[in-house]
């Protein structure tokens, strides 16, 4: 059982320990960059945006913490870009404790990422695919690595991944596209840790969904949409499950992390509910196929 109310004032000192947050300029990941700060990490905030990373970093460097705060350009919708921080990255770094895949679109109307990829199939999943497998060197050489990739209640809306269908070839559906987005990013957390399996790997991979949080995210939607729950949280509160993921000594390799309470919308971190589909094995192997093909990126040659 996890400690009832878990908060940032329950994540161990992280001091030495090196941390990179996407999206890590506004909302969840703002608040996940600020606290893991807090905690003593230095951090690295990446974002598309050079302005909206200095106007993120600055306020952290002036509130009281032990760490380090860093902040580097990385657009997930253009795989070369991805592959370019990378290098950046490693050539700059010697450990990466925590990589928060955090960044993410919602149901914006139909686009299509640099490389001609759905935008949300292409930002949510296959961008963090992508820059995880850049990065997997790295984390493989770092003692207790965690990889948490944030999924959302919505993965529930997906049933499955139509390939035919992820550069928008047939018809586009801002609401089915997200699900499917959120499907593989569960399918991608649970099959790395399952690649982990009987190699020497302490790596974690681990999955996380905010509940309901009012950012920057839902302004594709309707902004009344929000106004038919009870309870929305504020990004603080939001980034709580996947900061359990990232640093509490309770969360499981392979776990699935989010709010305790009614539907899992609002709360403390707790396990969440994985369905049979985000468990299927099958599935989520034909992905990581398809994914490897796409990106040219296979995890064991990085
Ligand atoms: N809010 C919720 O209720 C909720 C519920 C379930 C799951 N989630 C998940 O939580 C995560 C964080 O979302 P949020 O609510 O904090 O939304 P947010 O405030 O809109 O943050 C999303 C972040 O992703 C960044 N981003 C978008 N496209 C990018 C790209 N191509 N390259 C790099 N960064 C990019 C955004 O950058 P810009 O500032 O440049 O746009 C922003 O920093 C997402 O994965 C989301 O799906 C949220």
């Amino acid at each position: 059982m996890i400690k009832t109310m878990w908060t940032t004032q329950n994540i161990p000192d992280l001091d030495g320990k090196q941390a990179l947050v996407t999206g890590g300029n506004s909302g969840i990941g703002y608040e996940t960059a600020l606290a893991l700060y807090k905690a003593g990490a230095t951090v690295t905030i990446a974002g598309r945006d050079a302005h909206r990373l200095r106007q993120a970093a600055d306020p952290i460097k002036e509130v009281a913490g032990k760490g380090n705060v860093e902040t580097a350009v990385l657009n997930l919708a253009n795989l070369a870009q991805i592959e370019q921080f990378a290098q950046e990255y490693v050539s700059t770094h010697t450990r990466l404790d925590i990589l928060i895949n955090n960044a993410g679109v919602m149901m914006p109307p139909q686009r299509l990422t640099d490389d001609g990829y759905e935008l949300q199939f292409g930002t949510n999943f296959l961008g963090h695919f992508a820059l995880t497998g850049h990065l997997y060197s790295l984390l493989k050489q770092t003692p207790g690595a965690r990889v948490v990739t944030l999924s959302s209640g919505a993965y529930k809306w997906a049933t499955g991944i139509d390939y035919n269908n992820l550069r928008s070839e047939k018809s586009y559906d801002p609401t089915r596209e997200y699900g499917i987005s959120k499907l593989a990013d569960m399918w991608f957390a649970l099959e790395l840790q399952r690649r982990m399996e009987n190699t020497d790997s302490d790596l974690y991979s681990l999955a996380a969904h905010p509940g309901i949080v009012r950012t920057g995210l839902q302004r594709h939607i309707d902004a009344t949409a929000l106004n038919t729950y009870n309870d929305v949280m504020e990004p603080w509160q939001g980034a709580l499950p996947a900061l359990f993921a990232a640093t509490s000594p309770e969360a499981i390799k392979g776990g699935y992390y989010g709010p305790d309470g009614e539907k899992e919308l609002t709360g403390y971190p707790a396990p969440a509910f994985i369905n049979e589909t985000a468990t299927n094995k099958v599935e989520a192997k034909t992905l990581w196929t398809y994914a490897e093909k796409e990106t040219g990126v296979s995890f064991e040659n990085e």
